[in-house]
């Protein structure tokens, strides 16, 4: 589904990621784990072709199981680090400028919302939510469209321990939806070893890929013990790279 080689991309004197190659098979969650300023948002945004200035290849495929119409350029969603939202819109009219005239329903706009707990709060304006509440808007506006590959970037930051619960927990059914190729940026292992069916761990100076790591564990049946049985072993590994992620 997502084939990325960047040979190098550099902000003007800084070389933001240098060497770094992704794939993400279908229907595969791909976590990209590492520090702060490692190149997590850059690769991001690269994917969703917002940034065309790298020296490297980029290549997106669209999914064939994906909602009418089937054929077509792929369709990307993605949740931003800030929720972004249109402020003088309401949630559910963010969701339908998120979609193309051909594919605007009611329908789908109310599937899109029951399915993330909006329903209630589908005629707010986004300046009357709370952060957990414009996250699950933001992600709710990616989902609509139905995308062959979906971006998350640090989807859980910055909410107490109940809200990222939620929101995890949430998280969780929607990547169990139809088969749904997603990329999940985070600093935060846990949330990694929760959601994702592989890890790539960054380094940072320049951004690259330093180690891999398959979870095999069905999301589903991954409990807290488990995450944390999984994290206590890969910060016991003698290698240096699993000490960024402490
Ligand atoms: N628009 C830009 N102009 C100049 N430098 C940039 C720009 N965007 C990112 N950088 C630099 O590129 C590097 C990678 O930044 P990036 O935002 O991708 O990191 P990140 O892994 O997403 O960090 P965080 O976890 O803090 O969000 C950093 O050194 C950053 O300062
Ligand atoms: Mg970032």
């Amino acid at each position: 589904m997502l084939r990325l080689e960047i040979r190098s991309k550099r902000f003007g004197a800084v070389e933001a990621l240098r060497g770094f190659a992704l794939t993400a098979a279908r229907g595969e969650v791909v976590a990209l784990v590492g520090p702060s300023g490692c190149g997590k948002t850059t690769a991001l945004s690269i994917i969703a072709g917002l940034d065309r200035d790298f020296d490297g290849t980029l290549s997106v495929a669209s999914d064939p199981d994906r909602r009418p119409p089937r054929i077509g350029p792929p369709r990307i969603g993605m949740v931003f680090q800030e929720p972004r939202l249109l402020p003088w819109r309401t949630v559910r009219q963010n969701l339908a400028l998120a979609l193309p005239r051909a594919l605007r329903r009611d329908s789908r706009i109310d599937a899109t919302l029951a399915l993330l707990d909006l329903s209630a709060l589908a005629d707010r304006f986004p300046g009357h939510l709370s952060l957990g509440m414009a996250r699950r808007a933001a992600l709710a506006r990616a989902l609509v469209v139905d995308p062959d590959l979906l971006l998350l970037d640090e989807p859980l930051v910055s909410l107490d321990e109940v809200t990222a619960q939620r929101l995890r927990a949430l998280l969780t059914r929607v990547l169990d939806g139809r088969p749904r190729t997603a990329l999940l940026v985070t600093h935060n292992l846990r949330e990694a070893l929760a959601l994702a069916d592989r890890l790539l761990i960054l380094a940072p100076s320049p951004g690259r890929v330093v180690a891999e790591i398959p979870i095999a564990t069905p999301r589903a049946a991954r409990d807290d013990a488990m995450v944390e049985a999984l994290r206590a072993d890969l910060l016991a590994r003698a290698d240096p790279v699993f000490r960024l992620l402490a």
